[in-house]
């Protein structure tokens, strides 16, 4: 048996209480990507062979986010939400005939790593064949966790939720993941003998660890990291999880070449994307869809999403780069200066605010202080092509649609409303007027 012979279920169904939301909790986001799809991401990387996802009634958004990690994956609908037991019991269908094992999974628990499926799918698949391998972690805060309590012998005995446990159980410091990796054709018998005898009436499938001794069966239990085993049940969870996500990204960036210089103060998504030799100066903001090429400096207090910057680019201070927009190798976008889905060829400087949206800037083009593209009609957005060498004058707004030739040069405080030709200057200032000796005859005293 391999992993290629291996399910796995991952439980998203639940409802979020806790969390005081409307959306499916499992669909909250860390480092810009929801808790799901980090979930499903190592459910990748362990090459299990079939993924079966329980969601709720009505919960389309958490099959899209589970459709862009794992395209074959299978929905399995649980109506009403009566526990971890009754969820799993939803899938049984994708369990049909296998004499594998099954990973089942906590959509909440979005730190796991791949490595560590590998590891318990190993164990669960020992010669001594147990029935199932928890994957239990030792921590000081065992707060509401279910609690692994074992024999004398210390062999696994029960999972006791902490709202069933009595004292000497609360005391225990070793508790449940939520991650599991069980014999198939036992879990299919077990899930049709959980009960719902406790103090919430849910079937927990926390209750396949009596159910496998009961029948003669062992179970085991591999023993993980604490931070890798966090649930999310509450936002307060959702803020420890990212702490630890954004720790990893930013030693990542670190080890492959990039200086932080407060790497507490950075923020990136799980995809950003970075060279080396870049320097990320303090406090900036990468949402989803970011690459940064070689030698680029992100300059403080900036906040970037969905952007390409090329090599050498200089971004900020206090710069915002908004989806589809690319900066090309050497290029300039200053303080206080919005792009929006524009392309920025190399050399081209925006240095002071501006908002640049809908736009193609040509090599070495010079925008002024104050340029703004007007691409919003209030109905319809236009887009303003700018060529190469252009010199725009300070406080230019330029209403687009707009074709600027190269070379053009546009006077400051300029409106451009028309196309213009390539080597032209173009201005539309009122001409100053100077009336002499205005202030003797027009102030008193
Ligand atoms: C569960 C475990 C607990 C463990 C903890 C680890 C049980 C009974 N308890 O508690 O031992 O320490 O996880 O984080 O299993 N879900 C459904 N349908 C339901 C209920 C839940 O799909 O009817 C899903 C939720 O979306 C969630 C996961 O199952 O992804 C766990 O449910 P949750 O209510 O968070 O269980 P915990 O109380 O955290
Ligand atoms: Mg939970």
């Amino acid at each position: 048996m391999s992993a290629s012979d291996t399910i796995a279920i991952v439980l998203a169904a639940g409802l979020g209480t806790r969390m005081g939301t409307e959306s499916p909790k499992v669909s909250h986001t860390l480092a810009g990507r929801a808790m799901l799809a980090h979930v499903l991401d190592a459910v990748k990387g362990a090459s299990i062979s079939k993924t079966a996802v329980v969601v709720g009634p009505n919960m389309q958004q958490v099959r899209d986010i589970t459709k862009m990690c794992i395209s074959d994956a299978e929905f399995f609908v649980q109506k009403e939400r009566l526990g971890t037991g009754h969820a799993v019991k939803a899938a049984k269908r994708s369990l049909s005939g296998s004499n594998g094992t099954v990973m089942i999974l906590y959509g909440d628990t979005p730190l796991l790593k791949q490595r560590t499926l590998k590891r318990l799918i190993k164990t669960r698949e020992h010669k001594s064949n147990p029935a199932l391998v928890v994957l239990g972690f030792e921590t000081d805060a065992p707060g509401d966790y279910g609690r692994l309590i074992k024999g004398r012998d210390g062999k696994l005995e029960k999972i006791v939720e902490a709202r069933e446990a009595n004292n000497d159980e609360l005391a225990v410091t070793l508790c449940n993941s939520g991650v599991y990796a069980v014999d198939a054709r036992f879990l299919s018998n077990a899930l049709d003998k959980i009960k719902n005898n406790n103090s919430k009436k849910e079937y927990y499938l926390t209750d396949i660890v009596e159910l496998a001794i009961k029948s003669g069966r062992n179970c085991s239990v591999v023993v993980g990291d604490e931070a890798e085993l966090l649930g999310v049940n509450t936002r307060h969870d959702l803020a420890l999880a990212e702490a630890v996500v954004q720790h990893d990204l930013r030693v990542k960036a670190m080890t492959s070449g990039c200086t932080l210089i407060d790497p507490a103060s950075v923020y990136f998504s799980w995809d950003t994307k970075l060279g080396r030799d870049i320097v990320i100066e303090p406090n900036v903001f990468f949402g989803p869809g970011v690459s940064v090429a070689d030698s680029a400096i992100i300059k403080a207090f900036s906040h970037i999403e969905g952007a390409k910057i090329s090599e050498g680019a200089i971004i900020g201070p206090f710069a915002r780069l908004r989806p589809g927009t690319k900066v090309g190798a050497e290029a300039r976008v200053g303080n206080f200066v919005e792009v929006k889905n524009s392309n920025i060829a190399m050399g081209a400087k925006i240095s002071h605010l501006s908002y640049i949206g809908d736009a193609r800037i040509g090599k070495d083009t010079n925008i002024g202080a104050g340029t703004i593209t007007c691409n919003f009609d209030g109905k319809n957005k236009y887009r303003t092509n700018i060529g190469e060498e252009v010199f725009v004058g300070s406080n230019t707004a330029l209403i687009a649609p707009l074709n600027i030739g190269h070379k053009v040069t546009i006077g400051a405080g300029s409106v451009i409303t028309q196309n213009i030709k390539t080597k032209s200057l173009a201005i539309t200032r009122v001409k100053q007027r100077e009336i002499k000796n205005w202030t003797a005859k027009n102030k008193k005293g």
